[in-house]
């Protein structure tokens, strides 16, 4: 079987899917591998590296596109009239596509590609168990945007994170708040420690007490009067009763942070919100709010996603993307959870549609010309719904 692989076209993007390593090991199984002139360039694999693998460097894209039974991609691939890569009709039917293809934020790219007849699958959609691990681009995602979240408040903000004695003076360290301690949450809190600061989470989900205290950081949480576990470590929307609750607490946590790190996440996708406006207004001027939500829409009332702005003296940040700007890690990871998939699923450089597979199944979003992943299918006619007149 050939794979393609693209130089992603959307603005900002610097991954790539596939990086030489994992060339030569789906070569060394069977594949073959077509990787587009300058598909890794930005991520700092050049095309000699790819050459080097034993890939193809292939400057037709079209060609490239219609030689390939799978392709690999960081984004859903897009089918823009105005734009010269028309890569979902290029698409052979049938035609294996994987990737970050974020599915529920991204409909009219699910739709173009379910009419299109591809075999679809998102790496986002895959089942958070032990065996999926390996493949969790998710996981390989946020981490990086924990640990750059907290690298951006620490250059932002105008004092110290550790503790520092010197000949004018002792200065305490800064105090760092997460909410939300899951993948991204729990890389933040031990990047912040790591840096010296003060740090404290807290999470709805009371398990994550543990790992919150096993990083260094100090648990702050209410007593919940429902369950906010929605199965598979995702949580759901608390019970207006337990927000006025969160809302106290958080009214005093914030207040006393000099950093606040945002993560919360609702069923892995949408970003409640937590952080008003008064809450910013009540933190010391020169404090910083990352808020590592902003692609689901931000945590905090005031962040606006993809910019930097200051409200009451309070730089509040709300990056998008943050894993595109450590492009060359962030790939390897990526690549390397693509290609355990694939890996996993292939026999000698064939890779089998397994419709009995629970990871198979989990996150396989089109198929036959239909969306056949429930929650896509779901918000799609939702959305369809919504905007019919
Ligand atoms: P996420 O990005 O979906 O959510 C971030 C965090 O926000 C979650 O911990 C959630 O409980 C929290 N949150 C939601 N509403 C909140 C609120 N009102 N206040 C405070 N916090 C709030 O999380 P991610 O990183 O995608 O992980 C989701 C789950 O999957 C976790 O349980 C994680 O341990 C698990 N997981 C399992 C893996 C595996 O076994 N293969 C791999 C990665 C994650």
């Amino acid at each position: 079987m050939k794979i393609a692989v693209l130089r992603e076209s959307r603005p900002f993007e610097r991954r790539v899917a596939l990086v030489p390593e994992s060339c030569q090991k789906l070569i060394k199984s069977g594949f073959a591998v077509g990787v587009e002139t300058g598909a890794g360039l930005r991520a700092g694999y050049s095309d000699e590296a790819y050459q080097e693998s034993g890939a193809t460097v292939e400057s037709a894209v079209e060609g490239l596109v219609r030689s390939a039974n799978l392709l690999l991609t960081v984004n859903a691939p897009e089918n823009d009239a105005d734009n010269a890569r028309r890569v979902i009709t290029w698409m052979r039917d049938g035609a294996f596509v994987l990737g970050s293809l974020m599915p529920l934020r991204n409909l009219s790219d699910i739709e173009s590609l379910a009419e299109s007849g591809a075999v679809a699958f998102s790496t986002d959609a895959i089942p958070r168990t032990t065996r999926a691990q390996s493949m969790d681009t998710l996981s390989s995602m946020n981490s990086i945007a924990g640990y750059k979240g907290v690298l951006l408040a620490a250059a932002e903000l105008g004092k110290y994170f550790p503790m520092l004695s010197s000949a004018a003076g002792t200065v305490f360290p800064a105090k760092v708040f997460v909410i939300g301690a899951a993948v991204a949450g729990l890389q933040a809190l031990a990047t912040a420690k790591r840096l010296g600061a003060s740090v404290t989470a807290t999470d709805v989900r009371p398990e994550v007490k543990e790992q919150i205290e096993s990083v260094g950081g100090k648990y702050v949480g209410i007593e919940l009067t429902e369950d906010a576990s929605a199965g598979g470590g995702y949580a759901k929307e608390l019970s207006e009763e337990d927000q006025a609750r969160q809302r106290e607490m958080l009214v005093e946590q914030v207040a006393r942070s000099d950093v606040v790190i945002t993560t919360a996440l609702i069923g892995g996708v949408f970003a409640p919100t937590l952080v008003t406006a008064e809450m910013v207004a009540s933190m010391q001027p020169g404090s910083v709010l990352v808020d590592l939500a902003a692609d689901g829409g931000g945590n905090c009332e005031l962040s606006s996603p993809g910019e930097t702005i200051e409200a009451h003296g309070v730089r509040i940040l709300a990056p998008l993307n943050l894993a595109s700007t450590m492009p060359d890690h962030a790939s390897l990871l990526f690549s390397r959870n693509l290609t355990n998939f694939l890996e996993a699923f292939s026999e000698e450089g064939e890779f089998k549609l397994d419709l009995e597979d629970e990871i198979q199944v989990g996150c396989l979003i089109t198929r036959g010309g239909e969306i056949v992943h429930e929650r896509t299918r779901e918000a799609v006619t939702k959305h369809k719904e919504g905007s019919s007149p």
